[in-house]
């Protein structure tokens, strides 16, 4: 009998889910070789916002539950790290798999290190160079303990490299989100959302709006609002609110003001194929997730960053991206670059290719079995 090694996913956010699909299903055509299962940490619960990305994306029930709910920091983090310490204790495993920059992306990988398991980092390097944001942290501290470091585009080598990492653990393969998204194109285009909610192809823009500093601060919040109300002044816009964003808008009084901009469709969180789907169909996209920056510029659909920076550069070099913070004057002058947006003849990044699970797991296999 071959000896097969046991590997944990770990996700726990919206968007870690697109970046463990395409390794559970490659780790499962190797199943003679790996033993895969996956660890949910709970850290995102509502069918919204997780059970329906497992659906879309052929993954089956998490093998494990760590129910850990929402929290501050601190208790979000210690909470993930018990639970998975725990875990981790009662059933070893031979390889821990990190994606993204998450709370539970560091508490995973801080449990398993201190029990001596390697860990590897899916979306190693990337750096926005702003200890403002939570996820800048997480990333710095995965990245630090982590054994293996999986990059999505060649900044976060050199990020690695600039930083003192042994050239040994980074390895450059591509985009997991991008295999994703590859992969379900044709089931993403066959839902129809954009249809059924009567909207008519490339006559509308998609907005996200969930960071903490775009949306935990009335003044913030205020400067967004305006941002809505000028860009819905010429498109209609399409708005699925995290549920952070419209506990602000209550919190703050603002709920009137935004229910009173006329061509602006807030929504429920919207599953991943039919939130693909609206992405596809759209004119441009407004948003400050790190994660549609990337998925917009493998579409070539026009993206405007509501940040001040971006951990992503590679998308602002692909020409899909402009990062025009909170400034009104900057986001006007980035929404006429996006309605006149050409995308013919665009190509999207090199690696960004759909087979970036597969080189993952090639190089794991090489390290375990050197084959
Ligand atoms: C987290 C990630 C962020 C990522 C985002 C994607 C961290 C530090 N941040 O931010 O990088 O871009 O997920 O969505 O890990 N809530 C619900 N239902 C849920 C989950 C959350 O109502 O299923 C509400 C809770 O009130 C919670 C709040 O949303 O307090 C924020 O959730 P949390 O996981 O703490 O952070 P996100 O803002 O979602």
């Amino acid at each position: 009998m071959p000896v097969t090694y046991k590997i944990y996913l770990v996700a726990g956010a919206r968007p870690n889910f697109m970046k463990i699909a395409p390794l559970w299903h490659r780790f499962k055509e190797l199943r003679e070789r790996f033993d895969v299962y996956v660890i949910h940490t709970g850290q995102h619960y509502d069918y919204v916002m997780s059970e329906v990305f497992l659906k879309n994306l052929g993954l089956k029930e998490p093998d494990f539950y760590l129910g850990v709910g929402s929290g501050t920091h601190g208790y979000q983090t210690g909470r993930i790290l018990i639970e998975m310490e725990k875990l981790l204790l009662a059933r070893p495993a031979d390889l821990v798999i990190v994606v993204g920059d998450v709370n539970s992306t560091i508490a995973a990988a801080l449990a398993s290190v201190k029990l001596g398991i390697p860990v590897a980092h899916i979306e190693a390097g990337l750096r926005s160079f702003d200890k403002g944001m939570p996820e800048e942290i997480n990333r710095i501290l995965t990245d630090r303990i982590s054994d293996l470091l999986f990059a999505s585009e060649p900044s976060g080598v050199e990020n690695l490299r600039n930083e003192g990492v042994n050239e040994k653990r980074i390895h450059l393969v591509g985009n997991l989100m991008i295999d994703s998204l590859k992969n379900n194109l044709e089931q993403i285009k066959a839902v129809k959302k954009a249809e059924e909610m009567g909207l008519e192809s490339r006559k509308f823009g998609l907005v996200t709006i969930h960071r903490p500093s775009n949306v935990d601060n009335k003044a913030s919040l205020e400067i967004v609002l305006s941002i809505l109300k000028e860009a819905a002044a010429e498109d209609k816009l399409v708005f699925p609110v995290h549920p952070r964003t419209s506990k602000s808008i209550e919190r703050f009084g603002l709920k009137d003001e935004f229910d009173s901009i006329e061509n602006l469709e807030m929504t429920e969180p919207i599953g991943y194929f039919d939130f693909m789907n609206l992405m596809v169909n759209c004119r441009y996209v407004l948003t400050d997730s790190g994660g549609i920056q990337e998925e917009s510029c493998w579409l070539g659909v026009p993206c405007i960053t509501l940040r001040n920076n971006t951990e992503r550069p590679l998308t602002v070099e692909s020409g899909t991206n402009r990062v025009a913070g909170l400034n009104l004057s900057a986001v006007i002058s980035a929404l006429d670059w996006a309605r006149d947006f050409d995308s013919s003849g665009y190509r999207p990044p090199k690696l960004w290719d759909g087979n970036a699970a597969e080189r993952v797991v090639k190089i794991i296999g090489k390290c375990i079995y050197g084959q």
